[in-house]
């Protein structure tokens, strides 16, 4: 049995209106009201963050994420978003390197790195996100896919660095698909990724950090795949836009025993 508190996380993608968030907010509140058996996080739109950050303040419960940020501390980026901005509005999580972030703006292991110091620097928690294609998983590259993304995203970070960073194994081709890796698959994969940080940061640092499985995570499947040894919460899109399928997939991930 490992001793990592687990962590949900919802992603709610480009979906919800401010006023539509606050409503979700407070119906995922009231689901999930004096939990206490693991971590809640809400990755809300920036748009969202403001409205979903005056709910959250007086509760301990559910904790603020944001879905991406830039990697200067400010200046003349139109359209981004600095970790400072983040900070202001109570958020204490951010996504970095999904892969719908890599793959349609571009976003490369390199950057990726920056962006999690940046994070760093910020008292933000990173939830690094990598994962291998269809294409990789069938001609069995997958292993090496995941060592350089890690490798790279993570490089030069000191081990206090990474005790607030949280991966997130998010297979693409398990995305939004209803195809989940199977738990053994996600097992697979998440023991490897314990193995090359052990590589990089030694044994203690790799068995405190926290892995998360992000693919088709719903209430029927979490408990089965969080029961795994490495798998140490979920990282939820579809799942996590509805108040009760959020808080039921939440309930039954966190009791999993791994
Ligand atoms: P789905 O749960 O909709 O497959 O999305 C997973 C994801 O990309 C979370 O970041």
């Amino acid at each position: 049995m490992n001793y990592r508190r687990k962590i949900i996380a919802g992603n709610w993608k480009m979906h919800k209106t401010a006023s539509e968030s606050k409503n979700l907010v407070q119906d995922i509140l009231s689901e999930l009201k004096d939990w206490n058996e693991g971590d809640v996080v809400l990755c809300v739109p920036f748009t969202s963050l403001q409205t979903a950050g005056a709910l959250l303040e007086s509760q301990t419960v559910v904790e603020l994420g944001a879905q991406n940020l830039h990697q200067a501390p400010q200046g003349a980026f139109t359209g981004e978003i600095s970790a400072g901005m983040l900070r202001d509005l109570f958020v204490r999580y951010v996504i970095i390197g999904h892969s719908e972030r890599r793959q349609y703006f571009g976003e490369t292991n390199a950057l990726i790195n920056q962006k999690i110091k940046t994070a760093l620097t910020s008292t933000l928690k990173p939830i690094l996100c990598y994962g291998e294609t269809l294409q990789e998983r069938e001609s069995n590259l997958w292993k090496s896919v995941l060592e350089s993304q890690i490798k790279e995203s993570l490089a030069g970070f000191t081990e206090a660095e990474m005790e607030t960073v949280i991966l997130a194994y998010e297979p693409v081709w398990a995305i939004g698909t209803g195809k989940t890796a199977s738990p053994d698959q996600a097992q697979e994969a998440h023991a490897f990724s314990r193995t090359i940080l052990t590589q990089l940061f030694g044994k203690a640092v790799a068995d405190k950090t926290r892995i998360q499985y992000g693919g088709s995570v719903k209430p029927e499947n979490a408990q089965e795949l969080l029961q795994q040894q490495d798998i140490d919460g979920a990282l939820v899109g579809g799942a996590s836009l509805e108040a009760r399928s959020f808080a039921s997939l939440v309930k039954k991930g966190c009791q999993a025993l791994a």
